[in-house]
């Protein structure tokens, strides 16, 4: 019997509102992934493959998700992911994820592509957050961004370092979101569109200007839409990169490097090799490269690969805090989360992200109290059901 849909008790429930108050193509770019998508939805379903061993009996009545993570403590251990773009899925998108953040006591990680700059992000609280890189071309803007994001109270970079080229999202082709459609197909992608959802219209497209890439915007002058961006992006991304330049990278950040988009045991490697302090097993939820393996099928080996010589995090299809506890039981010290925070802060806007924050740590209690796990150290391998 179909329920009443009174509140949203799911990740998946606050995709279908966030389906309902976006206009397509926003829904599509976050919600999408590279071609046929086969790896975005392995990344999410491995995880039904993945068994809990129920153990009972043991005293949980008091029980501690709280992790330290590069020196601060985050009271359950999930981050927000960087995602780009997410400005426009609520007003200041950035800010109120950075705010919901804070309440729960995890931290949030800023995208080189935010539409909230740096500045806007570190004025919602002293409470410091994580920033992500993308190497540009242009050294002098990297270093200038690095220096805006110490001075914001910035302690911990990821790196990102699984887009030297772009993956084709066929979702946003067909929308007209990568260019080519006609003039009537951004008619029907702009006006008409926004005109259909007109809570999103008056909450991010009127009152949630500008609509720039906040810490790019000094050098595109000429952008006034993310899609004027896109062009110089594109061309700025530089796929000469290799861990070589980790050693410039190294040399102009003093504080945490986190390596974001290993995965394999030998690019794990040679990252720790480099001198960071932690990699992030991920394939960008599955936006790149399609046909490559899940995250949480790649991440055991990874984490025996790289044992005590660096943090392990991962992201990619978590969906709920039962993932996330099946993920840290993996060998992950923390997880990150994409796309769920922002379909619940499109959806909810702060509120509803704060709920489904709240919804992951009842959930990670559950899956932790009956399975005998007291703290996140006794999150291991052996919560996991290896009979079949
Ligand atoms: C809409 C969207 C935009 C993203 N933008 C970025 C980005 O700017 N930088 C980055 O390192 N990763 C980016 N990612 C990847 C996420 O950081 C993360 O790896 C991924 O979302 C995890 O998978 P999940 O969405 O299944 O949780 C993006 C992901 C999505 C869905």
């Amino acid at each position: 019997m179909p329920s009443l849909r009174l509140a949203p008790a799911s990740a998946s429930d606050y995709r279908a509102l966030a389906e309902k108050r976006l206009p397509r193509q926003m829904f599509d770019y976050v919600d999408g992934g590279a071609y046929d998508e086969h790896t975005l939805q392995a990344n999410m379903s491995d995880f039904q493959h993945l068994r809990l061993r129920q153990h009972v009996m043991r005293d949980v009545s008091s029980l501690d998700m709280s992790i330290n993570l590069f020196g601060t403590r985050m009271e359950m251990p999930v981050a927000l992911a960087p995602v780009g773009f997410a400005g426009m899925m609520a007003r200041r998108g950035e800010t109120q994820a950075k705010r919901a953040a804070d309440s729960i006591g995890i931290p949030f990680c800023l995208s080189t592509v935010s539409i909230c700059p740096i500045a806007e992000v570190a004025a919602v609280s002293a409470k410091p957050f994580w920033f992500q890189l993308y190497m540009l071309r242009d050294r002098g803007v990297v270093k200038e961004m690095l220096a805006r994001a110490k001075s914001a109270g910035v302690r911990t970079l990821v790196f990102t370092v699984d887009l030297a080229v772009l993956g084709a999202r066929y979702r946003d082709i067909r929308n007209g979101l990568s260019g080519g459609s006609g003039a009537w197909g951004r008619f029907r992608s702009g006006l008409v569109s926004y005109l259909m959802h007109p809570a999103w219209l008056v909450d991010v497209g009127l009152k949630g200007k500008p609509h720039v890439f906040g810490n790019l915007a000094g050098y595109v002058p000429e952008a006034k839409t993310p899609a004027d961006f896109a062009a110089w992006i594109t061309e700025q991304i530089d796929p000469s990169v290799t861990w070589k330049d980790i050693e410039w990278l190294r040399s102009v950040w003093e504080g945490d490097l986190v390596i974001k988009g290993v995965l394999t045991p030998e690019d794990a490697k040679d990252a720790v090799k480099t001198g960071a302090d932690g990699v992030i097993v991920s394939i960008h939820g599955g936006r790149q490269l399609d046909g490559v393996a899940s995250t949480i099928t790649a991440l055991p080996k990874i984490a025996e690969a790289v044992g005590d010589d660096a943090t392990v995090l991962m992201d990619g299809g978590i969906r709920s805090g039962l993932d996330a506890v099946k993920a840290i039981a993996s060998g992950a010290k923390a997880v990150l989360i994409g796309r769920p925070w922002v379909y619940a802060l499109a959806s909810r806007g702060e509120r509803g992200l704060e709920a489904l924050l709240q919804t992951f740590a009842n959930e990670m209690k559950v899956a932790m109290s009956l399975t005998g796990a007291r703290n996140i150290r006794e999150v291991t391998k052996d919560i996991l059901d290896r009979t079949g």
